[in-house]
């Protein structure tokens, strides 16, 4: 009998003579066809005069059901750190806030990625939702891009396999998930106009890469275009990337919808493979029109698109309705409570394992409880951790201590600057009650540092934050936050620094502290997460799954492309002119497939931290390395503790052409994350994606293997420490 398990209905079903599509076609061939036309379209209820008439909760999409034929309404939801609620559309409710996607990725982790997919999942579904927009995996090219705190990597591979783990989470409580922004969304500034240029096979290799491996592994019941153009041609009707690639190649069966407000036309958007033109409100605003409703209808009876398209597109949504379970077992109609305390313990496990332990002169971490007093300054540690801002953004349970709006700039309608209510200063006073911790905002630089003079250590939290709809202009910390801890440096040798990032920062002080933790945006419980690191009650785990250039100039692209546009046009504003837009421009993406680490080896650039990095409070011996030939290569190695604490290490495998023919730089091809007792030794062995060494052929329009390669175990992607043999895998 087949399981109805939710641990098993998402993943690797094989096909059964009720599969998805036939069932979907069953349902389709009894649609009218305005109930079709009523699926291909989503509402964005915050701006909808249909709110009211179809009872729409406040969301990101409402798509009305019909009853009658027992297709449930699609009720949708962001995003992928848990069930946003932007603009408190619905007022006062909370939820459970997961660390940012690159902190989830720095774990390294697929099973607690999974995990957190799952707890995610569950808190959309007990809000009545059906479909969360979860799954973002574009990859990091540009260490200033606004959205990097939401994706996982710079790397094809573990943005692939996370992007899968998290989809496959969320979609274990039978609701959809997406997978977005294909393909190239790789920048804010500009998004909606920008033409994202790179070459097919490079296209292969990185981006498309990292969608095909987590389309595998998650199954998404839908994936959502980018707003960009990528080779001239939109992301949203790019027939070569959605019909041919995405639906025929890799036979995906679901739904294809857009980005809110990118949709710019009718017939070639139907026929190039979009399914559901998203959130109409916002493409009438944005783009004069809605393309999908009566526009796609006319088209057909025009006979400009076959109506056997429009089933198509119906089908397919209620194909990826089925196979993800949500269509047999509906989201309830009425909310449900949720386990707000063991949530909030999985986005805390989540922090944990992505915390990265960057320095650690003289072992100065782990904090013993004994010292005396503790300086805590900046970061508004008093009051809570950061969170990025966007579509993405969660209102937390326990509420938004701190919350701003923007004053100016695209991101300003609907990203708000928010902290989500975990202090760090409170879980670090709780850890050593009897210390003596004071907290100086870092506001008052002379205040800030007679504290660090009398204090035994200093813990300085620095804050850069990152909002979807804006770039960075700098990796540099803002706000005078560098010369704080220079001075802070300059007066205790005891300086630890908590970097709370959405992405890389430069470090021009990195000599002159003692510690630095990366902490990212930590989530709900980031507060206990980050205090349980410092005082060693939780090994640091953490490895970078993004490089950290050295400085801005070491980046592919040092300026952000269309910032001379942007800034043209807010003039204008400036000067009166309220109409003025951003004009269009085109990004070479001319790295190719060499992103982030791979970047860096190629120019011979060397990177402040490499991607992969990060430290213990122990060491771990590799040994014994053994590499297995087969479909799926596996390599083998002995991994020994050889500290004397308790730890976790994350090997990783990176693989490269031994000639010049093949991959000019190493790449990673797997990896494990296993945690050894002191002294304990371990065999594990790591399976390898044969992709991450091969190239993209063109012309044979498939995956030719490297010939002989070179293969090695690393700490990073800079520190490798065992090679093996030339190998022919
Ligand atoms: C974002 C998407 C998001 C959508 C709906 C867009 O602005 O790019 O990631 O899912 O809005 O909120």
């Amino acid at each position: 009998m087949p399981t109805t398990s939710a641990d098993t209905l998402s993943i690797g079903e094989p096909p059964t003579p009720f599969a998805p599509r036939d069932r979907a076609e069953a349902i389709v061939s009894k649609l009218t066809r305005a109930e079709k036309f009523g699926l291909v379209t989503s509402y964005f209820p915050y701006l909808s005069p249909k709110r009211t008439e179809f009872d729409m909760i406040l969301g990101s999409g409402y798509t009305p059901g019909v009853p009658r034929a027992a297709v449930q309404a699609l009720r949708i939801t962001d995003a992928s750190m848990g069930v946003s609620n932007v603009l408190n559309m619905r007022e006062g409710d909370t939820s459970t806030a997961l660390p940012c996607a690159l902190a989830m990725a720095a774990s390294f982790d697929t099973v607690l990625v999974r995990r957190a997919g799952a707890m995610i999942g569950a808190e959309a579904r007990a809000k009545t939702f059906n479909v969360m927009l979860a799954g973002g995996i574009n990859l990091i090219r540009d260490p200033w891009a606004g959205r990097t705190f939401e994706y996982f990597s710079e790397d094809a591979l573990l943005s692939g396999l996370l992007g899968a783990a998290a989809v496959a989470g969320v979609q274990s409580n039978h609701i959809a998930s997406t997978l977005k922004h294909y393909v190239l969304n790789s920048q804010e500034t500009g998004r909606m106009i920008a033409d994202a240029r790179i070459d097919m096979p490079a296209l292969r290799e990185s981006d498309l890469l990292a969608f095909e491996i987590a389309i595998e592994g998650g199954r998404p019941a839908s994936i959502m275009t980018a707003y960009n153009k990528v080779n001239g041609t939109w992301a949203g009707e790019h027939g070569p990337l959605i019909n041919d690639v995405l639906k025929g190649e890799w036979g995906f069966s679901g739904w294809v919808m857009s980005d809110w407000g990118a949709v710019h036309s009718t017939v070639d958007a139907a026929l190039a493979g979009l399914d559901q033109e998203s959130g109409v409100e916002l493409d009438l605003r944005l783009n004069g029109a809605v393309f999908f409703t009566d526009a796609l209808e006319r088209a057909v009876l025009d006979g400009q698109v076959p109506e056997s398209r429009v089933d198509d597109m119906a089908t397919r949504v209620l194909t990826g309705m089925i196979a993800c379970g949500a269509h047999d077992d509906p989201a309830p109609e009425t909310e449900l409570p949720v386990d707000a305390e063991a949530h909030a313990l999985v986005a805390q496990a989540v922090a944990e394992a992505g915390i990265v332990l960057l320095r650690n002169e003289s072992a100065v971490l782990p904090l013993a409880r004994s010292i005396p007093t503790i300086a805590v300054i900046g970061g508004h540690a008093d009051l809570g951790v950061p969170s990025g801002g966007g579509s993405s953004q969660v209102r937390s349970n326990g509420g938004a201590p701190i919350e701003k709006t923007l004053e100016e700039g695209d991101a300003a309608w609907f990203c708000r600057m928010t902290y989500h209510a975990s202090s760090p200063l409170a879980a670090i006073r709780a850890a050593v009650p009897d210390a003596q911790v004071v907290y100086r905002s870092g506001d008052d630089v002379e205040e800030a540092l007679a504290a660090a003079r009398d204090a035994d250590v200093v813990i300085v939290f620095a804050v850069q934050w990152r909002t979807e709809a804006m770039d960075l202009e700098t990796l540099a910390l803002p706000d005078g936050q560098d010369e704080l801890i220079t001075s802070l440096a300059g007066v205790n040798a005891k300086v630890v620094v908590v970097l709370e990032t959405g992405g890389a920062v430069l470090m021009p002080w990195i000599g002159r502290v003692a510690a630095v933790l990366q902490a990212w945006y930590s989530g709900q419980r980031g507060g206990d997460a980050i205090a349980r690191v410092l005082f060693g009650d939780v090994a640091p785990s953490g490895r970078l799954p993004i490089t950290f250039p050295s400085a801005d100039a070491d980046m592919p692209r040092p300026v952000v492309p269309g910032r001379d546009q942007r800034l043209e046009r807010d003039a204008a504003k400036a000067a009166g002119d309220g109409d003025a837009r951003i004009q269009a421009f085109s990004i070479a993406y001319s790295e190719g497939a060499n992103i982030g680490y791979r970047w860096h080896e190629v120019n011979g650039i060397a990177p402040l931290f490499p991607f992969g990095f990060g430290l213990s409070y122990t060491e771990f011996d590799y040994s014994e390395l053994v590499v297995s030939a087969a479909e799926m290569p596996i390599v083998a190695l002995t991994l020994r503790n050889v500290g004397s604490r308790a730890g976790v290490d994350v090997p990783q495998v990176y693989v490269r052409a031994k000639d010049a023919g093949g991959s000019k730089t190493w790449r990673l091809a797997g990896f494990a994350r296993v945690e050894l007792q002191p002294g304990e030794v371990r065999r594990i062995e790591i399976p390898l994606e044969p992709r991450a060494f091969s190239r993209w052929d063109e012309k044979l329009g498939g995956w030719r293997q490297d010939g002989e390669l070179r293969l090695a175990i690393g700490r990073s992607a800079t520190d490798l420490v065992l090679q093996s043999a030339v190998i022919d895998l």
